[in-house]
């Protein structure tokens, strides 16, 4: 495992053990973990343990577009200075990140072409993936179209964004109604770049989430936050506000996954610890449980995301209230996401 963990494996478990003395009145009860049998007569000798939901593996991959020409700004704005074999970032600290090719690194960078989707498609079109776990990936808007055309349909596409309600004038909006004619079954909301960049506030994000499931298109819900928060020891504090705006909208979460995604964990490398994320799904879970229903808070899916990759994502897996991943960057190479796919195994053991 590659990621550089000077910040997250000691300063911010420190952080994160603040975070719980700052929120000790809802502290977490851990709800007991459940046995589910496997679906798969192959492996009908084997269980998915520790999954304190009751709902299936859940993985998404958030097709980020950059283009090669503001790829190279990035790099230079970021102080990023390419080695033989690694690339370096120079700005705040000497974190190494080894790449396995040159050539790899490019590939991360050229996504939002029509060749890099059609790539991507092809392996995962090839690849084995584990039946016991729902696929979903987003595009850009402007690739969907050729990705349900090309995707296999063990795989389902999401949009990255969509209009707050109906279709109307609304000029470069995208309506839920627009999903569900081309085929679009799921939609991402509450993306931490959609709130920071864009300055989408926790309503505005919730009336979405609510309008698209009243289309019927199913809502990654993300929730997350900033690294000052965690600093400030308000996780818990920011992601329970986060949830309230989505349960006073939503009244169906039949059709919703959570994505807890800390803010300073996506794309920098610095991944949450198990531990750290184990922590707030099960907050999360039990905040549901006392203000929806314990219903919900045992079917709905609660996935991470945040620097999750090949390597790291077995360990993540294997804690109770992680039901899978929203992952960016390493979704964006095949094989690293079937891998990531496929860490579902972490959650079975020989009977
Ligand atoms: P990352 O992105 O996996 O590249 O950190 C996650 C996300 O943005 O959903």
């Amino acid at each position: 495992m590659w990621a550089p963990s000077s910040l997250a494996s000691s300063q911010l478990s420190r952080l994160g053990a603040r975070d719980l003395r700052g929120a000790a009145a809802v502290a977490p009860a851990a709800p007991a973990p459940q046995q589910l049998r496997l679906g798969c007569s192959r492996r009908r000798a084997q269980r998915v343990v520790a999954m304190a939901g009751s709902g299936k593996f859940f993985v998404g991959g958030n097709w980020k577009c950059v283009s090669a020409r503001s790829a190279s700004s990035a790099l230079h704005a970021w102080g990023i200075s390419l080695l033989d074999d690694s690339f370096v970032l120079k700005n705040h600290c000497s974190f190494v990140y080894p790449a396995s090719s040159l050539w790899e690194l490019a590939l991360l960078f050229l996504n939002g072409t029509k060749d890099f989707v059609s790539k991507l498609v092809s392996e995962l079109n090839a690849a084995t993936l584990e039946p016991d776990v729902d696929v979903v990936v987003a595009p850009p808007f402007i690739y969907i179209d050729q990705v349900k055309n090309s995707l296999t349909d063990r795989i389902e596409v999401s949009a990255q964004n969509v209009w707050v309600g109906k279709g109307g004038a609304y000029t470069g909006e995208i309506s839920a109604e627009q999903l569900v004619d081309i085929g679009c079954k799921w939609v991402i909301l509450g993306h931490s770049e959609r709130r920071n960049i864009i300055g989408e506030t926790d309503e505005f994000i919730a009336k979405k989430a609510a309008y698209a499931l009243s289309q019927n298109v199913k809502v990654i819900a993300c929730i997350g936050e900033l690294l000052e928060e965690r600093e400030a020891g308000k996780t818990f504090e920011v992601c329970f506000k986060q949830m309230k705006a989505y349960a006073d909208s939503i009244t169906n979460w039949a059709d919703v996954v959570i994505a807890y995604e800390p803010v300073w964990a996506i794309g920098t490398g610095k991944v949450a610890s198990p531990e750290q994320a184990q922590e707030v799904h099960a907050a999360v879970r039990d905040w549901l449980k006392t203000n929806v229903s314990p219903e919900v808070a045992s079917s709905v899916r609660i996935i991470y995301g945040g620097s999750v990759n090949a390597g790291n994502c077995a360990d993540l897996a294997k804690k109770e209230d992680i039901d899978g991943f929203l992952v960016g960057g390493a979704s964006l190479k095949g094989p690293d996401f079937t891998t990531i796919i496929n860490s579902v195994t972490s959650k079975k053991v020989a009977a």
